[in-house]
């Protein structure tokens, strides 16, 4: 679908799709295309006691005294409430509802009053921004769909008193836009196609964007002592990687990157410690944090951010087999610390215990930031409204619940605690990588930040396991993957480093001072 941007004007064939504010006040467009068709547009409101609520949708085919083949009117809800938001939705219901229609060209209206809070040309370029997030669809795999079948929405144009400001308002969010649909594309695909080396493969164009694209392959891991990581892969016949994508868009490239860490488990049958067959299927998306560092990267570098940034991927596939991991085998993490692994099923966080150490070891980042489809249990806790939250800084996890709310992915923060730490002490190592059955979720993002090498890093992890797969669909999110964190991420990185001229905040702009508690040998072991 190719979006574009034009002047107002009634077109003379598709579908025509116009934003109506609620209390049924009609704007500029709809007022001349009712008046066009002999009062066709507000007798259908009225007939519908539609009022123009947000979200709200009515079809009205082959209206009368216009040669358009429909008329879509979409509630915008209360005018002094519009946000950048409230656009998003109009754009993403308009291509939800037009894709089972068969219209090939639309043009939409928001049609907003002179006094909105939204620009018309914010408005546009946000609507614009629904209606791409709206058209994805993964349907590589179809063979057999007939045309009627297929959306057939090819153009559509976003109406506006100044196209090309539109346009250039547009070009940041398309390029977010992009970054999301790459991560629900690796997302949706399934585990034997995506796979720790695929995966590798099918980021390495992002180079084209100015980023530097590393792959780690396992004897390099196993020289950095990545023995946690290592011990999940060693039941998989698929090798595995660790992917390394640095982008330096501040104008100072020596300033500390922040750094975004995803857990990139391309299956996860649980290894020996087994899950259930029922639902397994799903455990394809267990590399949704990868998949949305990667996705990000993309967004980042395709709108040019004002920022360092280095996204790293721990990429394993997690088998039960004759070379598997078994449970209450201890293995060496890369940081010095050693982990009884009493559950081969917790093996996220054995994955991001090596790659976050490597991170801070490598970069000393300003920021990191971890995503991760880490534990059931926090689906149980926030189901799929929220992504868990966790952070040792107040600030970091403000900015993070801020930009949240703005971009509609939200995150509820949950404590973290010495009595949580506790609970993954271990009789032989220095920890166990599970806890009890209470506060799941807790624990193990207390054993992540047992691999924060400085306690004054600011660090976050998001547990993102409820929000990355939706089983239905909302008006810019279709079901299926989600991206859930490319936007979020992607506006925190606008908020907190490009606000602030493209180096960190607090920490002086070359961050930490490298030495961290303990120091480090030269393997980048703490010592
Ligand atoms: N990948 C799962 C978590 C998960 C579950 C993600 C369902 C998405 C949907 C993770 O590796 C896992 O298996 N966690 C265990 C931890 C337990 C063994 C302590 C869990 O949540 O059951
Ligand atoms: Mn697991
Ligand atoms: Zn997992």
């Amino acid at each position: 679908m190719k979006v574009s941007f034009a002047k107002p004007a009634i077109p003379d064939k598709g579908a025509l799709v116009l934003g109506v504010r609620e209390e049924n006040l009609l704007g500029a467009v709809a007022t001349e295309l009712d008046e066009l068709t002999g009062g066709q547009i507000g007798r259908a409101l009225k007939a519908e006691r539609f009022k123009g609520e947000g979200g709200k949708c009515l079809v009205l085919n082959a209206p009368h005294g216009v040669t358009l083949d429909r008329v879509v009117l979409i509630g915008l809800g209360k005018p002094e409430a519009i946000t950048a938001t409230t656009l998003e939705t109009f754009g993403g219901t308009a291509v939800g509802r037009l894709g089972a229609l068969g219209d090939e060209t639309a043009a939409l209206v928001p049609d907003l009053p002179g006094d909105a809070p939204l620009s018309d040309v914010e408005a546009a370029a946000h609507a614009a921004l629904g209606a791409t997030l709206a058209g994805f669809r993964f349907d590589r795999y179809r063979t057999k769909e007939k045309p009627d079948e297929k959306p057939a929405l090819r153009k559509l144009s976003v109406l506006c008193d100044d196209p090309n400001a539109a346009k250039k308002a547009f070009a940041p969010l398309e390029a977010v836009a992009e970054g999301v649909d790459l991560t629900r594309t690796l997302v949706s695909e399934p585990a034997n196609v995506v796979y720790p080396e695929s995966f590798c493969e099918q980021v390495k164009d992002l180079a084209d964007l100015g980023i530097t694209v590393e792959v780690l392959d396992e004897q390099k891991m196993r020289k950095l002592g990545m023995g946690a990581l290592l011990g999940v892969a060693q039941g998989s016949a698929r090798p595995p990687r660790l992917l390394v994508m640095e982008y330096k868009g501040a104008k100072d490239k020596d300033a500390a990157p922040i750094a975004f860490v995803g857990k990139g488990v391309t299956f996860d049958s649980g290894g020996i410690s087994i899950k259930p067959s029922a639902g397994m299927e799903d455990m394809k998306w267990d590399m949704g944090g990868a998949g949305v560092v990667a996705g990000l990267m993309k967004a980042l570098a395709g709108r040019k951010a004002n920022a360092n940034v280095v996204g790293l991927c721990g990429l394993v596939e997690n088998m039960p087999s004759g070379t598997a991991q078994r449970p209450g085998d201890v293995v060496e993490t890369m940081s010095g610390q050693t982990v009884e692994v009493i559950n081969t099923d917790a093996e996220g966080r054995l994955v991001l215990a090596d790659v976050l150490w490597y991170a801070q070891d490598r970069f000393k980042p300003s920021h990191i930031i971890d995503l991760a489809t880490l534990t059931g249990a926090i689906i149980i806790s926030l189901g799929g409204e929220h992504a868990g939250l966790f952070s040792n800084n107040d600030d970091l996890a403000e900015a993070l619940s801020e930009a949240g709310g703005g971009v509609g992915e939200k995150v509820w923060r949950l404590p973290l605690g010495e009595a949580y730490d506790k609970m993954l002490r271990s009789d032989i190592a220095d920890m166990k990588n599970v806890g009890n059955r209470e506060a799941g979720s807790i624990t193990a993002a207390q054993f992540l930040q047992r691999y924060i090498r400085d306690k004054d890093t600011p660090w976050a992890h998001l547990d993102i396991a409820g929000v990355t797969w939706s089983k239905k669909d909302k008006p810019t999110v279709p079901k299926g993957a989600t991206a859930f964190g490319v936007r979020l991420l992607d506006r925190l990185v606008a908020d907190v480093i490009e606000s602030d001229g493209g180096a960190a905040k607090g920490k002086g702009k070359n961050g930490k001072d490298g030495k961290g508690k303990g120091g480090k040998g030269k393997d980048g072991k703490k010592k």
